[in-house]
């Protein structure tokens, strides 16, 4: 699986011509989702809805389902356009807005009970990396993530915040590493088939190394998703590993 993550990029007038960019130049038949912001998200998902295997998401749900809460997305809203995923837990979420473990917990746990699926994000900073943190926190952001949830409609994100935008992608050695950790801990809680998908500054020139390793189960990817063809050649390399 291969996600893109717009941000705060992007506008209604702009999709048109980017997915038939993309429609045009790929190859390549896995399974693509593409986290837009709310207000792209209906176009979004009635412009993929004719191609093959290709699915749309928001970046972040509200953990209430209704109410007074300005400024917010409900699942309601999110399911209404027709996008089948949720990002829950990305590290701009976390540090940005200050969302906890716990309440990546309800938002995970509201999302997949109604069927949303989720793509859930964990990562360690620098100073965790250099400091020899890095299992420990990425296990508890897993651990808290799921509490006593065990849901198939689930994907995990590997992302390390330092590579995230930085231009640093982690190596091949030290992303590998870390995903045997995350999916020694998913067979044991029973769900060994839960991807994992790797974020951090992928780009067409690596992709298909990171694509080569037989723990990254996919990419998750956020500037170079923002060229369609860029974003095409990202996702052709899944084909081609
Ligand atoms: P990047 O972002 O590819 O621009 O590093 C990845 C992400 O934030 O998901």
């Amino acid at each position: 699986m291969i996600a893109a993550n717009w941000k705060l990029h992007k506008n209604i007038n702009e999709l048109n011509a980017y997915f038939d960019e993309f429609q045009k130049h790929i190859t390549a038949d896995v399974p693509a989702v593409f986290f837009t912001s709310p207000i792209l998200l209906d176009r979004a998902t009635q412009l993929v809805s004719s191609m093959n295997n290709i699915s749309t998401g928001a970046q972040n749900i509200s953990e209430n389902t209704s109410g007074a809460f300005t400024g917010e997305t409900s699942l309601d809203q999110v399911l209404s356009t027709g996008a089948q995923w949720a990002l829950v837990g990305h590290s701009e979420r976390r540090t940005l807005f200050g969302e906890t473990d716990a309440l990546v917990h309800k938002k995970v746990k509201l999302a997949t009970e109604a069927n949303l699926n989720v793509l859930l994000c964990v990562g360690e900073s620098l100073a965790e990396r250099e400091s020899g943190q890095t299992e420990d926190v990425i296990l508890r952001q897993l651990s808290l993530g799921l509490a006593d949830l065990r849901p198939d409609n689930l994907a995990l994100a590997y992302e390390p915040v330092w590579a995230i935008g930085t231009g640093k992608v982690a190596t091949v050695t030290q992303a590998s590493a870390a995903h045997k950790v995350l999916k020694a801990a998913l067979v044991e809680m029973g769900l060994k088939d839960t991807p994992i998908l790797y974020g951090g500054s992928v780009k067409s020139t690596n992709a298909k190394e990171l694509l080569t390793d037989p723990y990254i189960n996919g990419l998750l990817v956020g500037g170079a998703s923002l060229d369609a063809l860029e974003f095409s050649k990202i996702f052709n390399a899944a084909r081609e590993t």
